[in-house]
């Protein structure tokens, strides 16, 4: 007789905006092998293409607008309340453009992973294509994290960078780095799934040991 297989972790998905991360994840977990199950989709936009991709994978979908609340502190409670509803064991950021109070964020430590378009610690925030092509800087790429209260701040697990062109604009950029983007989010998430990495106190647990330098996606 077989044995049931164990429950997959389940994953929560929060996105802002196109959701194209959010679409290589659920390719990704259409795979046969793929160790994580995508529950749910959430977005603080009514009208985001990412909701429609969760639409048309069957995913299910909540909207929490950040416009119908009248604090930070507010929205975070309404959007804390939805996830322990699902009770996610991770919860993925992919292009969730709201910056989440302390308070949410240490709620869920070691939970929540986010994808920043930059080689971090270099260039937190936003514009990180023009700032890289302002320096003159020879490289740059995609960083995935944990989320901690530091914006932008949180461990990083892994990276994957590329070579800048002298011809390149934000644009040509941004399309390189998000190429990188839904080869890296789908693999660092497998792994989040397969209990390889952990937020530990004093960083990245890889596999149970410290990582003392990002993974890096090899892409020459
Ligand atoms: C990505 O470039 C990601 O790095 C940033 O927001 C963008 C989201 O794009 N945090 P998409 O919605 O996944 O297409």
């Amino acid at each position: 007789m077989m044995a049931d297989s164990a429950p997959l972790p389940t994953i929560l998905v929060l996105a802002s905006g196109s959701g194209t991360n959010l679409q290589a994840l659920i390719d990704a977990s259409r795979e046969r092998d793929f160790p994580g199950e995508i529950i749910a989709v959430g977005c603080n936009k009514p009208g985001a293409f990412a909701l429609e991709r969760a639409a048309q994978a069957n995913i299910k979908t909540f909207v929490v607008n950040h416009k119908n609340f009248g604090s930070r502190e507010e929205f975070d409670g309404a959007l804390m309340a939805e996830i322990r509803r699902l009770n996610p064991d991770l919860i993925v950021l992919a292009g969730f453009m709201r910056i989440l109070t302390g308070d949410f964020v240490r709620a869920f430590r070691g939970q929540m992973l986010n994808i920043h378009p930059s080689l971090l610690p270099a260039y937190t925030g936003l514009n990180t294509h023009q700032r890289v092509l302002a320096a003159g800087d020879s490289h740059h790429g995609v960083s995935i994290h944990f989320v901690t209260e530091e914006l932008d701040g949180g461990p990083v697990i892994a990276q994957a960078e590329i070579a800048v062109n002298a011809d390149d604009t934000p644009e040509s950029l941004a399309e390189r780095v998000q190429l990188q983007e839904h080869l890296l989010y789908p693999i660092v998430v497998r792994w989040f799934c397969e209990g390889r990495i952990q937020l530990g106190t004093e960083g990245v647990l890889f596999d149970g040991e410290i990582l003392n330098q990002p993974m890096r996606l090899s892409n020459s």
